[in-house]
């Protein structure tokens, strides 16, 4: 994206930052300080600084699109300065890339870049500074993306993880975790790794009786062939959907639209009316669950061990109507409900969130493989849970946002292993809609963002007799 708002640029030496620059430049910094994540940070701040249409698509560019190429930008001004990266102060760093990004990807004239960042470092981090950022983005600006990624990414015939890493900037241990999650189809993993820097459009739910698809399309959006409740908006913020706004309808990506139904149709044997989400927050699921329970006389329990989210589910479940049984706060390796309860019961648990890099840029630089040490317990205790709170011949569903083998069959194979009582049932044929998504182990499936546009969604169908 060029810079649609190009102005021309005042000769004074104490030129003012420009509002939007200073506002990228701010959710970068508040990100960094307060862990937090830029679609958290973005969206208030837009309206704080009253920054609308153009000039708030050109931030959403240029913030999302740095964090997102972080690890590409990283080792090209890392190639520009004498010193190691970590040496740079944290303010100017951020500023580099800022600069780094309209520069290689943005189209913004370099002048432009260069000039525009070192007015914003020269009033937001001093005078000293601006010099060393001016004459570092004047040595990126000597060569287009592809040029630097030739210059400054290992030899992918000696070091392919290498490579990838620095020309899609995962970092190394994501690109071998996906390269093993892709088994058979590793051929694929450049694709996977280019798809996950692609923003996806912003998809939303129709909640079956609340509304329609046909009520989101006549709001200005298009049905999507991949889930029969979604339908994506091209422009525009979700928020102004009337349905959106009264929470009828949500903002959610087609695969956990699909992991919803998939739980909620398949064949069961006997009563089917009650139903528990045991890691419901912030509540994508459970409301389309509960919204699928209310149409044929089940209910959810939707159950969340942060109370700060169980009160998002039960905002986003404030339509689901007789739907809903109830929004609980609760540990679900403690359990507050009886043994055999439910008769079906969905485990989104807690994961790396790997296979949702296009939607959170900034998770591969939060998470490290030393993650799995805490994640994978939990996972396996809460897969067991669940699997004592459904009845003889109900069902589980076990799904994550990643495709990292350890959270997806790793989990899954050892309870397996545990638990005579369980056998594993073949979800493939619920995803019609989306062929070419076996999971790791048979029965199970993984979507993709570059095979399916959806999440990277990971669901196996666990049924106890
Ligand atoms: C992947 S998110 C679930 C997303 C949710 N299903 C949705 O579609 O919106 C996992 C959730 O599990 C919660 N969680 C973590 N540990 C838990 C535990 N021991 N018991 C219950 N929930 C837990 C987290 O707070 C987080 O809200």
């Amino acid at each position: 994206m060029s810079d649609p708002r190009a102005r021309p640029r005042r000769s004074s030496r104490r030129a003012a930052p420009d509002p939007a620059r200073a506002a990228a430049y701010d959710v970068l910094a508040a990100v960094r300080n307060q862990d937090s994540y830029t679609n958290l940070v973005l969206p208030p701040l837009l309206r704080a600084r009253g920054l609308t249409g153009r000039d708030a698509a050109f931030v959403t560019e240029l913030v999302s699109g740095t964090v997102r190429r972080q690890g590409t930008y990283d080792a090209v001004i890392g190639a520009c300065v004498s010193r190691p990266l970590p040496q740079v102060d944290a303010p100017v760093l951020d500023a580099l890339r800022l600069g780094t990004h309209q520069v290689l990807a943005m189209r913004v004239p370099s002048h432009a870049a260069v000039g525009t960042t070192v007015d914003l470092v020269r009033a937001r981090v001093g005078h000293g500074p601006s010099g060393f950022v001016n004459a570092v983005l004047r040595k990126v600006a000597a060569h287009d993306l592809s040029g630097w990624v030739r210059r400054v990414a290992p030899d992918p015939a000696a070091d392919p993880v290498g490579f990838s890493s620095v020309a899609y900037s995962h970092p190394r241990w994501v690109v071998s975790a996906l390269a093993e999650a892709l088994g058979d189809a590793s051929g694929e993993l450049d694709t996977l790794l280019a798809a996950d820097n692609e923003p996806p459009k912003v998809t939303l739910v129709a909640r079956p009786g609340s509304s329609s698809v046909a009520e989101l399309v006549a709001a200005g959006g298009t049905a999507s062939p991949r889930s029969p409740y979604a339908v994506q908006l091209d422009s525009g913020d979700p928020g102004e959907v009337p349905a959106v706004a009264e929470r009828r309808a949500g903002v959610q990506d087609e695969g956990s639209q699909l992991v919803a139904e998939a739980l909620a149709g398949a064949a069961l044997d006997g009563p089917d009316v009650r139903w528990l989400d045991v890691c419901a927050g912030p509540g994508g699921k459970a409301a389309l669950l509960a919204s699928l329970a209310g149409q044929r006389g089940a209910r959810l329990l939707a159950s969340e061990r942060l109370a700060h989210r169980t009160a998002l589910v039960a905002g986003a479940t404030s339509s689901a109507g007789e739907g809903l049984l109830g929004v609980l706060t609760a540990d679900g390796t403690r359990p507050a409900w009886r043994e055999r309860a439910f008769d079906r019961v969905l485990v989104d648990a807690p994961c790396t969130g790997l296979g949702a890099l296009r939607r959170r840029p900034e998770a591969r630089w939060r998470r490290s493989a030393a993650d799995l040490d805490r994640l994978v317990p939990l996972q396996r205790a809460l897969l067991r849970s669940a699997l004592d709170a459904v009845r003889p011949g109900g069902l589980v569903g076990y799904a994550t946002c990643s495709p990292v083998l350890a959270e997806t069959s790793g989990v899954v194979s050892a309870v397996l292993a545990e638990r005579v009582d369980v056998q594993l049932e073949d979800a493939g044929p619920l995803f019609e809609r989306l062929p070419g998504c076996p999971g790791p182990i048979p029965g199970t499936v993984q979507l993709w963002p570059h095979r399916h546009g959806t999440d990277a969604m990971f669901l196996a169908l666990l049924r106890r007799s």
